[in-house]
């Protein structure tokens, strides 16, 4: 592996051979869209460990694929209801959320649930923090494991992509968010302690590999709130290179304050700096996606 110095950092833009994680850049194809919509592939954004860039990634990279013809369905599966707020969409208020489908609430229906966002052709299935009780409620269900796939089985045929923005935690509400996926995406902030508890992630995906899902791939590992200028964030990325090598994703994003701007605005940065580094880097990381993920017969 070359490491990745100021010289090479310098040199991996437009022209320049090495991207960020001191592979050869890939060049990925033009995204095709799709000419029929659905059925859907399932991925879960997943990881632990809290701040590490899960939520801003599924509204990112969930309106970079609507942005190429993607239909794309967003699920807040965290009580903290961040991904409606990222969206502009204040989750308190509202009576009908996940947590009243995954109870089965004989009068909510998903249709009432489902809420559009200001991304043409995303839609937002939204959560608060009532949804802190269904993992307790939950636990004497049978088939408790597959409840999210309950709710979503009915929906998959009218979207190509659905994204689940999970809590940070190894719980029952994870474990239905990777019992229903074809594919798992783990951010992973390039600071200290990036890799802690990863091992204990990779576990429990292969129990649920072996016991519940055994589609579940992992689509790759994200480097996020990467800074290039600074030793510290590019030896972390080489040590994730060296842990995971191919399973990390070319696509790299940065640090900037645009993101957390973004969140304020409610929109994604597609929308709210759709020229900026962070917008570009989530089109990137739609596009190696999409040469990655097989095409649809
Ligand atoms: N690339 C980035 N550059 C700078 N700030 C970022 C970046 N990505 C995310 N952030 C900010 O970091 C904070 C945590 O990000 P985010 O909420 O996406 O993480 P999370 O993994 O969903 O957290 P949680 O585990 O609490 O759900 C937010 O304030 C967000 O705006
Ligand atoms: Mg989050």
């Amino acid at each position: 592996m070359t490491a990745t110095t100021d010289a090479t950092w310098a040199a991996q833009t437009p022209g320049g051979t090495l991207g960020p994680t001191g592979r050869p850049r890939p060049v990925f194809p033009d995204p095709l869209v799709p000419e029929r919509h659905g059925p859907a592939r399932i991925v879960a954004m997943v990881n632990q460990k809290g701040g590490v860039g899960k939520t801003t990634t599924t509204i990112n990279l969930g309106a970079a694929l609507a942005e190429v013809g993607q239909r794309v369905l967003l699920v807040d599966f965290d009580p903290q209801g961040a991904l409606s707020v990222g969206l502009g969409i204040d989750p308190r208020p509202l009576d009908a959320t996940v947590y009243d489908l995954l109870m089965e609430e004989p009068d909510v229906t998903v249709d009432e649930v489902l809420l559009s966002t200001s991304v043409e052709d995303m839609d937002l299935l939204p959560s608060n923090i009532f949804l802190s009780g269904a993992e307790i409620r939950l636990v004497n269900e049978v088939a408790r494991e597959y409840a999210l796939q309950r709710i979503l089985e009915p929906l998959v045929d009218g979207y190509d992509i659905v994204l689940i923005d999970c809590q940070p935690s190894l719980g029952l509400l994870t474990v239905n968010a990777l019992t229903c996926a074809q594919s798992v995406i783990i951010p992973l902030e390039c600071e200290f302690f990036a890799l802690r508890g990863v091992a204990l992630l990779m576990e429990s995906i292969t129990k649920v590999q072996e016991r519940l899902n055994r589609k579940l791939e992992i689509d790759g590992l994200l480097a996020t709130m990467y800074d290039p200028r600074t030793l510290h964030a590019r030896e972390v990325l080489q040590t994730i290179m060296q842990g995971f090598g191919d399973k990390v994703f070319h696509t790299v994003i940065n640090r900037t304050v645009r993101f957390p701007d973004a969140t304020l605005a409610g929109e994604p940065i597609t929308q709210f700096d759709p020229t900026s580094m962070g917008a570009t880097a989530y089109r990137d990381l739609a596009r190696e996606l999409l040469a990655r993920w097989p095409a649809r017969v």
